[in-house]
């Protein structure tokens, strides 16, 4: 049978035999290897497409039954971004995060500093996905858009989500075993007073940057500066290499 859809906006059609998923269609008919074959079983999410604007796992859906819809792959997402603030920042569209997340999709929030996010603090990115994801709600027309994503929720894709994403088994959550990772943050100041919940304050309002670091236990940060290296000469390093990166450009 003939199955013609809309992938990222071009129009596709293929042969396909009668039962073939939707993640095989794209696979092996469009060479489309960004959705990964992984347990083909509608849990692990790796296989995650838009289907029309929903969610899908490819692995669950014919590719008979995706005839005339219109889907976004990962790839498409290449053109259309995901990734809270680097793309806004860089007017390439908005990361769906909670409906990732909604779908079984392995998320982990993290920065770009410099090269297109213009900062390194997490808890930025955690509150930009916070708004991002009560925004998308509201427009949406969902009567749960002020909890969407609760703060809690969106520290975990922070930390545990992170750890996932890069795979590192040995971090992600402080338990004994564990290597001790730790950012703490100042929110006693006036602007937080009056605050009930510190976690949610630290996505709703979060300090611009950690008060401490440990990493593998060991202090890196404390007082919200650098003890593992002069905070100066490494800010005059890399002033000097941006100088010379910028020169090199417009020669
Ligand atoms: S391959 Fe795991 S959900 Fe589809």
């Amino acid at each position: 049978m003939r199955v013609g859809l809309t992938v990222n906006g071009a129009e596709r059609d293929a042969e396909a035999w009668e039962g073939e998923s939707l993640l095989y269609f794209l696979r092996e008919r469009l060479g489309l290897f960004g959705s990964k074959n992984a347990c083909e079983q509608g849990e692990c999410g790796s296989c995650s497409v838009l289907l029309d604007g929903e969610l899908v796992c490819a692995c669950l859906v014919l590719a008979a039954a995706a005839d005339g819809t219109s889907v976004v792959t990962v790839e498409g997402l290449g053109e259309d971004p995901v990734g809270p603030s680097s793309n806004m920042r860089l007017g390439a569209g908005a990361c769906p995060v909670e409906d990732l997340v909604r779908a079984g999709v392995l998320v982990g929030l993290g920065v770009d500093g410099a090269a297109s996010n213009e900062d390194g603090n997490l808890a930025g990115e955690v509150h930009l996905a916070v708004l991002l994801a009560r925004l998308r709600a509201s427009l949406l027309g969902r009567d749960d858009a002020a909890t969407a994503l609760d703060g809690r929720q969106a520290w975990s894709l922070g930390w545990k989500g992170g750890a996932a994403c890069l795979g590192r088994e040995g971090c992600g959550t402080l338990e004994p075993g564990k290597c001790a990772d730790l950012a703490a943050f100042r929110i006693d100041d006036l602007s937080h007073m009056g605050i009930e919940d510190p976690l949610q304050t630290l996505a709703l309002a979060p300090p611009g940057g950690a008060e401490a670091v440990l990493m593998n236990g060991r202090v890196v940060v404390r007082d919200g500066r650098l003890e593992t290296a002069d905070e100066d000469s490494v800010k005059a390093g890399l002033a000097l290499a941006c100088r010379r990166l910028r020169e090199a450009a417009h020669a």
